[in-house]
């Protein structure tokens, strides 16, 4: 932590919340989840699985599971005024992360009070329909109905194609989804709990939190660091293009993490989760070269800049997992969001439950007691 008289840029070693939600050791390279080894609970769970665990600290009994499904399988469908606004952000050329933020904040036209459970609900469902319609809008294709028999996951890949997924693929996701659904206390949800802190809405939290996650230093690096596996195009090629991007100064996306000085256990789940899925439904030798981007990267980030202790983050096997599930590029991020909401909102609950008003102080170190020069003087 560098503090500075009590002054820490980043708020880097603050602890600003406590939480029952997630547990992120940086240096050990261990994520807990809600009690459970992230691997465990990853490969395991459904999403509806995890989500009712993050909302009610514990796993669901059978009844509880299907009610919490069917629930969330009847409020998928959207409000006209959401289906209005993707209409227009399609013709828009909006990207699909601003499309997400400004229909996020439609959800809830401000109809009264609501009770939270609902509304949390409520999000979590509509999310994943957006971010499917708004794709299928984009590619001038009319929006596929969500399908009340499908389980989360395997709706929003239904969604976005109009196909029923392969087993899988359905695995492929729900171990995604599960896998970013929470992590501490990452600028994405800081903003989420800094919203509620001050007894505003839930809706304003997700919207504001869509907004954080949207930048490249949080949620935004998996498109650019496919990218770069398919600029590389060949293993032969790994050291060469990674070299001259570090030269040229530039950030090896998918790699680094303010937290974890070691590789992120979220790397390692989703790089097993991506090679089980590429052998049964997709593309080895992909997934072959990512690993040697990987470990070329890797070596590289330690020659230049020695002591930084920069290894993969949760975006390298992000981008590779999505992308064999096959989903464009630019809805990896929209669907770290379909994710990533479930903890937004679980934070949401502890803050109301438990927290303060979020209120820390900045240093002024502007100049002091200015003299007023009239306007015609200046
Ligand atoms: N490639 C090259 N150099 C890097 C990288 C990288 N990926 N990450 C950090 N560095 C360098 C910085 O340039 C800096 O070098 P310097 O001291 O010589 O100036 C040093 O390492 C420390 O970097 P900071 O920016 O201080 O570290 P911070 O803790 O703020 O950064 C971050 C964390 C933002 C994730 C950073 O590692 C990064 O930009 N990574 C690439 C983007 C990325 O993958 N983002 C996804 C993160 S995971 C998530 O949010 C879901």
């Amino acid at each position: 932590m560098s503090t500075n008289n009590g002054y820490a840029p980043g708020l880097e070693g603050i602890v600003a919340a406590e939480t029952e939600l997630s547990h992120v050791d940086g240096l050990k390279g261990e994520l807990i989840i809600a009690g459970f080894p992230l691997a465990r609970l990853a490969t395991n769970a459904t999403f509806e699985e995890t989500v009712f665990l993050l909302w009610h600290g514990r796993l669901p009994n059978q009844q509880e599971l299907a009610a919490l499904k069917n629930e969330l399988a009847a409020l998928r469908p959207l409000p006209p005024a959401t289906l209005t606004l993707l209409r227009e952000a399609a013709d828009a050329h909006t990207t699909p992360m601003d499309a997400l933020r400004m229909a996020s904040a439609t959800l809830d036209l401000g109809s009264g009070p609501q009770d939270h459970l609902a509304t949390a609900k409520m999000i979590v469902a509509r999310l994943a329909t957006i971010v499917a319609s708004y794709h299928r809008l984009r590619q001038r294709q009319e929006p596929v109905a969500p399908n009340p028999a499908l389980g989360h996951a395997a709706n929003f890949l239904y969604m976005l194609t109009g196909e029923a997924p392969s087993d899988a693929r359905v695995r492929g996701l729900e171990t995604y989804l599960n896998t970013v659904v929470d992590h501490g206390l990452n600028a994405s949800t800081f903003a989420a709990r800094v919203i509620v802190a001050t007894q505003s809405d839930l809706v304003s939290a997700i919207t504001g939190a869509i907004g954080a996650l949207k930048g490249p230093l949080h949620g935004g690096a998996p498109g650019p660091a496919l990218d770069t596996v398919f600029e590389i195009g060949t293993a032969d090629r790994a050291e060469a293009v990674l070299q001259a991007k570090l030269e040229a100064g530039e950030r090896l996306m998918g790699f680094g993490h303010r937290v974890y000085k070691v590789r992120d256990p979220r790397a390692e789940v989703l790089g097993a989760a991506a090679e089980k899925m590429f052998q049964a439904d997709g593309d080895m030798a992909l997934y072959e070269l990512a690993k040697s981007v990987e470990e070329t990267a890797v070596r590289l980030l330690a020659i230049h800049k020695p002591g930084r202790n920069l290894q993969t983050n949760v975006e390298f096997y992000t981008a590779l997992l999505l992308h064999g599930l096959g989903l464009d590029t630019d809805i990896f991020t929209p669907t770290f969001a379909i994710g990533r909401t479930a903890g937004w909102l679980a934070h949401c609950f502890e803050q109301i439950k438990y927290g303060r008003l979020i209120r820390p102080q900045s240093r002024y170190t502007g100049v002091m007691n200015r003299e007023w020069v009239p306007l015609a003087e200046r």
